[in-house]
This record gives structure tokens, sequence and C-alpha cells, in this order.
């Protein structure tokens, strides 16, 4: 089975932005892991990265037939994107939401979701464990 780990804006400059909230660790470090934690799982992760919201909406909509599972941190685009959550519907595919900080301690705007009602569930605050927890949730589910 194999999981698409998908990022979102911004995530590409993971370990040179804001280090004191999102880690010194790098993009490519990031995928790294998901792929560990998928061979751990017996799975296979695809991680991509982009900085368009359409770009991201094909990729779902990709899910649909290619992917057993989602797990997506879709930056800043959760607190204003009902594409993305529109595609996320359109996939029938489970996905989980993940964001590296603990978006309800921060400011108030990052508090809403638009993708965590389709989500299974939202995993925050965990750094680059909470991408290892969600593949694991996915790949425990397909057991079930
Ligand atoms: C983030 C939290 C978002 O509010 C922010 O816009 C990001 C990253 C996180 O991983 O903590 O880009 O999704």
């Amino acid at each position: 089975k194999s999981v698409l780990v998908l990022n979102g804006p911004n995530l590409n400059m993971l370990g040179l932005r804001q280090p004191e909230i999102y880690g010194t660790m790098s993009l490519k470090d990031l995928d790294q892991i998901c792929v560990d934690a998928a061979k751990d799982a017996g799975w296979t992760a695809d991680c991509r990265q982009s900085n368009m919201e359409g770009e991201l909406v094909g990729w779902i909509h990709e899910a649909r037939t290619d992917f057993d599972g989602i797990v997506i941190n879709a930056g800043a685009y959760t607190h204003t994107s009902v594409a993305l959550r529109d595609a996320i519907s359109a996939a029938e595919t489970p996905t989980i939401e993940v964001h590296l900080s603990n978006i309800h301690k921060r400011e108030s705007f990052r508090h809403h979701s638009y993708l965590t009602p389709v989500a299974v569930g939202m995993i925050c605050g965990f750094g680059a464990h909470g991408y290892v927890l969600g593949i694991q949730a996915l790949a425990r589910m397909a057991d079930e």
C-alpha cells in the first residue's frame, strides 16, 4: 500500500523558516522520515511539496485511484482553502491532517481549519513525529 505525503506552501523553506517554531530539520529530512515510517509499516510513501494550491488539488485527486491514504500539511491553505477541502472529499481516500506546530496555541487565525471536518483526524504540535503518527494511523486503519 502507499501513502501520499503532501506539504503545502512555504514548507520547502523548512529548516530556514522560523526555526523556533518549525525546527531546524529540512524538508528533505522530513521526507526521509516519512519514507522510513511507511517502510516500517510495510507501505511506500510518495512525498511531494507545492507552493501552488491548484497543484495540490490535482495531487489529491490522484489519490482516488493511486494511493491508499493521504497525510497532508497544507500550511497556510489549511486556514483558507475550500478547494483543498473539496478535493479531499472528492478523493474518497482516508486523509490525515498534520501540522508541525500546535496551531491552537498560536494566532487565532490559525485555530480554524477547513480540512479537519473531512479528515480522519488531525495531529499537531509534535513536529515531524506527527507525520509518522499519521502514517502509522493509516496503516493501522487499513489493517482493521
Ligand atoms: C503549519 C501551520 C500553519 O498555520 C502555517 O501556515 C504553516 C505551517 C504547521 O505545520 O505548523 O505553514 O501548517
